[in-house]
């Protein structure tokens, strides 16, 4: 099995760009803020095909020379998805491509500059969000770098502005999430009436589950799903807890608490997404010793509650949201440009308006910026997500490394938790 400790960081780069994924992606990230940018600063919407193409060829190492580039371009135009577009002149997308690799284009017109100025300083803000692992710096401090860098490379500073103009208020927290706790308080309610790993009485969980007409429905229904076909319904608790064991009845439970969080339309996905990290994180928790089985449950139940809120979004900061995602940008991506911030933090404001432990608010914060804590529960819960293959960030072979030297996980063991965890596939009844 590979380790990814094996790998240096060019053979990773190099793995990366051999799939297609690394170029591909960047172009996409860059062009889709380059349309958003293109739009705050009233370019003429007929230029947005141009601006598409320039930064497709502008990063394709394949297409090195100016020639091949030309080249690829004209073949693009027997596109038939292409010509539904107006065609965009040769000599103009020579001249932007001149443009952005530092070279003179005498004679270029004036929205070729400020197509080339757009790409470049997108190409630049990308840049910067990729080497994050590496160079933390907040959203603010990036845009004013810019601003420096555009007067110092001789492109429109004005056009910085419009990244400013980009940067909207994230989900507010306010009264609204102040309500919600009703759910989190049951599921710290089970942790506590159940104990984190020991054994505990069939009474214990039966009491815990009458006590909530949800939790009990849940347990019924598990036992009676298709993965126990009792040989008849099982309608009392009890028959219930003592047929599937308490240690997986515990586990139903505390599942069934965070349900409710997800059950609006729509959030079906990441309430399976939120179920699978659940039972890696318990594995993982209980394989490295870093929190204990259930702590881990409930650690990947909870983990991406700031993505609930997002989804609460409205208007055109949500219209915005949705079209770099759809474009190809990560979540984490988008959530940094837009609102300074991302998910994990959004998320571990929630669970302190909650009250849960320090320690797992932590965990959440910084679960897509592992680096910036020394939490190797944050760590853990990275390699889980990167493990997910959920791609709510940018991958990155610098955290990667960082995480299983904290944590003491091999990428090994992660597919050893993860199939351990997909045994369990009991909670995935709790519908
Ligand atoms: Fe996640
Ligand atoms: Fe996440």
């Amino acid at each position: 099995m590979l380790d990814v400790g094996d790998l240096s960081l060019s053979q990773w780069n190099t793995a990366l760009e051999d799939s297609g994924e690394g170029a591909s992606r960047q172009c996409k990230r860059v062009t889709a803020i380059s349309l958003e940018v293109a739009r705050l600063s009233q370019l003429p919407r007929h230029l947005e095909p141009l601006i598409e193409r320039v930064a497709i060829l502008h990063r394709s190492k394949d297409f090195g020379s100016i020639a091949l580039r030309r080249l690829a371009a004209e073949m693009e135009l027997v596109d038939p998805q292409a010509a539904i577009c107006p065609q965009p002149d040769l000599a103009e997308l020579e001249s932007i491509l001149l443009l952005l690799d530092g070279k003179p284009a005498p004679g270029a017109a004036i929205h070729c500059r400020q197509v080339a100025d757009i790409v470049r300083m997108c190409t630049a803000l990308d840049e910067q969000l990729v080497a994050q692992p590496l160079d933390y710096k907040p959203i603010d401090t990036i845009l004013d770098e810019l601003h420096t860098f555009a007067v110092f490379e001789g492109f429109d500073p004005d056009l910085v502005n419009c990244l400013r103009q980009l940067r909207c208020e994230g989900p507010g927290l306010t009264s609204n999430w102040a309500r919600l706790p009703v759910q989190a308080k049951i599921a710290q309610t089970v942790i506590r009436c159940l104990g984190s790993e020991d054994e505990c009485e069939i009474s214990d969980v039966e009491k815990l589950a009458a006590s909530d007409p949800v939790l009990a429905g849940a347990l019924i229904q598990v036992a009676n799903s298709t993965i126990y076909s009792p040989y008849s319904r099982i309608s009392r608790l009890r028959e219930a807890i003592s047929y599937m064991g308490t240690v997986t009845a515990r586990k139903v439970l505390l599942a069934a608490s965070v349900r409710p969080l997800f059950a609006s339309a729509g959030l079906r996905r990441l309430w399976t997404h939120s179920l699978q990290m659940a039972l890696l994180c318990s594995a993982l928790g209980k394989q490295s010793g870093i929190v204990g089985s259930e702590e881990g449950l409930l650690i990947g139940l909870v983990h991406d509650v700031g993505s609930l809120a997002v989804q609460t979004l409205s208007g055109a900061t949500l219209e915005r949201y949705s079209r770099l995602v759809e474009k190809g940008c990560p979540p984490v991506y988008v959530e940094q440009s837009l609102f300074g911030r991302d998910h994990g933090e959004i998320g571990s404001e929630i669970l302190s308006l909650w009250s849960f432990p320090a320690r797992i608010v932590e965990a959440v914060r910084f679960h897509h910026q592992s680096e910036r804590s020394e939490s190797p529960v944050a760590s853990m819960l990275y390699l889980a997500e990167f493990w997910s293959g959920q791609d709510e960030d940018l991958p990155s072979f610098v955290r990667i490394r960082e995480c299983t030297v904290r944590t003491g996980i091999s990428i090994e063991s992660l597919a050893t938790a993860h199939n351990r965890a997909s045994a369990l596939n009991v909670l995935g009844s709790v519908a």
